[in-house]
């Protein structure tokens, strides 16, 4: 769908051609190309089109004035400030909104040149921003008032000089946006399609990729195993509960990584019944595992030579049926400790306890990463901005804070400690799932931090950003995708 292309500017005759321009200062021309300076200039001249970031100019062109035959010409103003990565995706985000407004199909995108900037980094960004703005969900909508929907179908890139960087960063970006459209379409399916066996048979097809393979545990498995995290959970539903195990192996030493991503099909709280309102975003409970999946996706498209890869989504519905969990039940996750289970409705971390401890258990991973739309507290803490980060790793924290820095996707360090593990101890069993109103985005880690040892291990709480993630261009409103550029940049980046 994103190509580097060969086709000039003039040659173009699809429906968009996109060029990006800094602010006009004072003589300083923006543009290299002299026809479309000319255009530019008349904008400037009446007032119209500064170039400030995001800001747009929309023009049809004619072949006599400006030597172009594509259908539109866009300018996209990248500011004055300092550039960044992000700012990138943004102006690349806008381009995409755009085209979709004017229903342009085809379109034909000019890297800028000239700019104090990496060109891997620029073109990787900006191929980030074109395809997750244009991102849309329309499967289950039929023509609505303004004829048909349209969606970008082409998009190609032109880079007139540095075509071997431009090449890298546009399958750099591609590849981790493509990943995010995977996430975000499996979160924006309603919770009858998207099943825990969806999450067994994406795993699967992953699993037919080279160098992989796929595992997935059943009822009757994870009952040998004695996962009481995931097999008390999925007690009242009817639906059956998965642990969907999928490996990536390059056979070389190098590290293993395990990604776990939280695979709650539905919350609607269990026995511990949520109030009704807003409760359809709960399909959204299953975030982390989309983006520990899509993530997956990516590596086995990607074959990195230096790492393996592991992810775990242990996946079930919750709900309040006739055998489901009730306040105050006993159950035991993999390994045997025991949890009270004081509320139904922290099941994130009963499922989670089961797949960490497994995973660590059989794969041995040099370091674990969980992903998960864990707290309701931590959007009272960190609001819909920055993803919560707990490790019990200062080394494997750093790393994923400047991944999320260079995904556009910030995370904020809470603190771990023996005092808010306290908040959980149980008087009936080992440890109990609810610690009290107090620090609950903390607690809810405390809770994981017991079934993960001494492996280097971080939690990834998503609640806030998993959906009505801070407003962006390349973030629509809806799921987000959030987690899955992270990941990707933390094993591209791991060494
Ligand atoms: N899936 C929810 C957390 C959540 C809440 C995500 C709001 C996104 C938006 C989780 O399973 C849950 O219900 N957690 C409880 C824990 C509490 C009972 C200790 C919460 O946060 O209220
Ligand atoms: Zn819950
Ligand atoms: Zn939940």
């Amino acid at each position: 769908m994103i190509s580097v292309t060969k086709i000039k500017p003039c040659d173009f005759k699809g429906d968009l051609i996109v060029y990006f321009v800094r602010q006009r200062q004072k003589g300083v021309p923006v543009c290299a190309d002299d026809l479309i300076q000319k255009r530019i200039d008349r904008a400037y001249n009446v007032g119209n089109f500064k170039g400030k970031l995001e800001e747009t100019l929309l023009v049809y062109p004619e072949k006599k004035y400006d030597g172009l035959q594509a259908g539109l010409l866009l300018v996209v103003g990248l500011g004055k400030e300092d550039l960044a990565r992000d700012l990138f995706r943004k102006a690349g985000g806008i381009a995409a909104q755009k085209a979709l407004e004017n229903k342009a199909e085809k379109i034909y995108v000019v890297l800028p040149q000239d700019l104090d900037f990496q060109y891997v980094d620029m073109a990787e960004c900006l191929s980030e921003g074109l395809i997750l703005g244009g991102y849309k969900f329309d499967k289950y909508k039929n023509n609505d008032e303004d004829g048909p929907v349209t969606q970008i179908k082409n998009i190609r890139i032109y880079a007139s000089s540095q075509v071997a960087a431009a090449r890298k960063g546009v399958a750099y970006g591609s590849a981790a946006a493509e990943g995010t459209k995977i996430a975000r379409d499996m979160a924006n399916e309603p919770a009858n399609v998207w099943t825990p066996s969806k999450f067994a048979q994406f795993g699967r097809k992953i699993g037919k990729m080279k160098r992989c393979s796929c595992k997935v545990l059943n009822k009757a498995a994870m009952q040998k195993l004695k996962m009481g995290g995931v097999l008390g959970v999925s007690r009242g539903s009817h639906e059956p509960p998965a642990m969907v195990v999928v490996q990536y192996k390059t056979g070389k030493k190098g590290p293993t990584i395990l990604l776990v991503g939280k695979g709650l099909t539905f919350d609607s709280g269990g026995i511990s019944l949520k109030p009704g309102e807003g409760m359809a975003d709960m399909k959204y409970d299953m975030c982390g595992g989309a983006a520990v999946m899509a993530a997956m996706d990516v590596i086995a498209k990607e074959q990195p030579e230096n790492i393996n890869v592991v992810a775990i989504v242990p996946a079930t519905e919750n709900l309040p049926g006739g055998s489901a969990l009730k306040p105050g039940d006993i159950i035991s996750p993999y390994g045997g400790k025991t949890v009270e289970v004081l509320n139904t409705d922290a099941e994130g971390r009963l499922i989670l306890a089961d797949a960490l401890a497994y995973g660590i258990d059989k794969y041995k991973p040099d370091a674990v990463v969980d992903v998960a739309t864990l707290t309701g507290a931590v959007i009272i803490g960190l609001g819909h901005h920055r993803t919560g980060l707990l490790s019990n790793d200062d080394d494997l924290a750093d790393k994923i804070l400047t991944a999320g820095e260079r995904s556009g996707e910030l995370l904020w360090r809470l603190p771990l400690g023996e005092e808010y593990t306290k908040q959980i101890k149980s008087k009936v069993a080992d440890i109990k799932n609810i610690g009290g109103k107090p620090a609950g985005t903390i607690t809810a880690a405390a809770f994981l931090q017991e079934f993960v040892g001494e492996t280097a291990w971080a939690h990834l709480d998503i609640a806030g950003t998993a959906w009505d993630y801070t407003e962006k261009s390349y973030v629509p409103k809806g799921p987000s995708g959030i987690g899955v550029r992270t990941l990707v940049e933390l094993l591209r980046s791991w060494n």
